[in-house]
């Protein structure tokens, strides 16, 4: 079974990675991943606060801004709640290079084109084969328009891609009034790939304590339908390649998002949940499913499922609406009989 795949230039074994997150700060981990199958890591962020922070600091201990300066730094998470600061996350790029043969995906969190993403050239010096970019806006300044956001994000991207020579890619979140339009705007930006999607910091409430209460919730498989329909959506209609993230638990899930259009898998909740081997299972359940369903190769796979150029795409989106309200009703009317 051919499971080889290209995604930002690079050449990969199959399209199942392990998605962003602090299981790659342990090189034993690392090493069980790449041995379960991983065909590249992508390591956690580093973020644009962590950077900045940083600088700020420094400012700060020199007293000459502080005052100007201390609220800013009062909301900055603390150092100890970031497990690798920015020196210690450049050289854990090169021990993951050093650890496997796989290429490394190093990732950069932030929002604001800035002296911080110069850090994107030292991870490209680093040895990181390609950057993923995790424009992470919550847009919940009234006075802000969507407009003035999305620029934030183009401008972003573009500093970052013409800070580089490694292939780029942007996290993003589904959030936009018009994430195709977003979308298109950053492969004109000549980003190498899109990453569907971020997940949202949905903070819960303690109704005894009266205390926001933090929650990480790992995803379960009901989360891919949302990146199953932009990918369909968007794959055919850009150039660039698409990452799924979010809601790949199983090999149907990977299969679903591979026909959808998506060049790479990648999985984070899945693996927090049952350990890094696991994707040694879902590369050995998709091979046996492609087996059995007469496929030879996931290139096979890649994209059956994703829509044609659509003439009229609000009247398709109408229809479509329009047809599975009304099953609903057919559904329900047919079990009554
Ligand atoms: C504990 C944890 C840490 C994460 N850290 C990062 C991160 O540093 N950068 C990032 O872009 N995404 C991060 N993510 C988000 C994941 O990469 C992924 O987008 C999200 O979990 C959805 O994928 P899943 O359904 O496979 O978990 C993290 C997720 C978890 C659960």
């Amino acid at each position: 079974m051919d499971l080889s795949t290209h995604y930002l230039g690079l050449k990969l074994k199959s399209p199942l990675v392990p998605g962003a997150s602090p299981l790659v700060d342990d090189l034993d981990v690392v090493k069980r991943l790449e041995d379960a199958g991983a065909a590249a890591i992508v390591m956690h962020s580093l973020f644009e606060e962590q950077i900045s922070g940083e600088m700020l600091a420094t400012i700060y201990h020199m007293e000459l801004y502080a005052d100007s300066y201390s609220e800013a730094l009062s909301y900055f998470p603390h150092g100890d709640d970031f497990a690798l600061g920015p020196d210690q996350y450049l050289e854990q790029i090169r021990c993951i290079k050093e650890t496997v043969d796989v290429p490394v995906i190093a990732s950069l969190n932030g929002t604001t084109p800035g002296g911080w993403t110069k850090y994107a050239r030292l991870m490209e010096q680093a040895g990181a084969d390609a950057l993923e970019l995790n424009v992470y806006i919550v847009a919940n300044d009234p006075q802000e328009t969507g407009e003035e956001i999305e620029k934030q994000v183009i401008d972003l991207t573009r500093h970052v891609v013409q800070t580089v020579s490694i292939p780029v890619a942007v996290k993003l979140s589904p959030f936009y009034s018009s994430l195709a339009n977003v979308a298109s705007r950053l492969d004109a930006a000549e980003v190498d790939g899109l990453v569907l999607f971020n997940r949202f910091y949905q903070p819960d409430i303690d109704i005894e304590l009266l205390e926001v209460a933090p929650t990480l919730r790992l995803s379960d498989s009901s989360e891919l339908l949302l990146r199953l329909r932009w990918l369909a959506v968007l794959s055919r209609q850009l150039s660039c390649d698409f990452a799924v993230s979010g809601g790949v638990h199983n090999e149907r899930d990977a299969i679903k998002a591979l026909m959808a259009g998506a060049s790479v898998v990648q999985m984070v909740s899945a693996l927090l949940k049952h350990g890094p081997e696991h994707l040694a299972v879902v590369r050995d359940e998709m091979i046996k499913w492609m087996q059995e369903n007469g496929y030879e190769s996931v290139r096979q796979l890649r994209g059956s499922m994703a829509f044609d150029r659509c003439p009229d795409p609000r009247a398709f989106e109408r229809a479509n609406y329009m047809r599975s309200l009304h099953s609903w009703h057919r559904g329900s009317a047919e079990s009554r009989t």
